[in-house]
């Protein structure tokens, strides 16, 4: 990781300025922001680790942990989320005792939100991997679970 790293930074000026490109280029590459990129990033950028966690966490996009083998997001887009995707966000949070952007410590699911699937008709909605499933209820996606090991 660390050629590539350093092969990013070329990139970017030293500036702290440039942490939210860096942020989003490593990301693109790794799929997450690992604790040793960020250690990284902090050492080029002068700035420290809490700090990075810090700005960053006003974005949603970053992921600081590694993905899991399937990939749950859960839609929060105003129709889904007047339909009831909050709860089965929580469901999840509780059946996979993670929180949103997290990976569940078997490597199995990690979850997240996202703002419209871009098929609100069928609301609410929940994406595993490519699968789009509609009009889900925690009962429904519970069943599902199970179907992905
Ligand atoms: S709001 Fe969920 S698909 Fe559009």
């Amino acid at each position: 990781m660390s050629d590539t790293i350093d092969l990013i930074f070329e990139k970017y000026e030293r500036a702290q300025d440039q942490l939210i490109p860096i942020l989003q280029e490593v990301q693109r590459q790794y799929g997450y922001v690992s604790p040793e990129a960020v250690k990284k990033i902090s050492r080029y950028l002068k700035i420290t680790e809490n700090q990075i966690y810090g700005v960053s966490s006003f974005y949603a996009q970053f992921r600081f942990s590694a993905p899991g083998r399937h990939s749950i997001r859960v839609c929060l887009g105003t129709a889904c989320h007047v339909r009831g995707g909050a709860t089965l966000l929580e469901m999840l949070e509780r059946e996979l005792d993670i929180k949103c952007g997290d990976t569940t410590s078997d490597k199995r699911f990690d979850l997240d939100r996202v703002a419209c699937l871009g098929c609100c008709a069928l609301s609410p909605v929940v994406q595993i991997d490519k699968d789009i499933y509609s009009r889900m209820t925690v009962t429904k996606l519970a069943e599902l679970l199970k179907s992905y090991e």
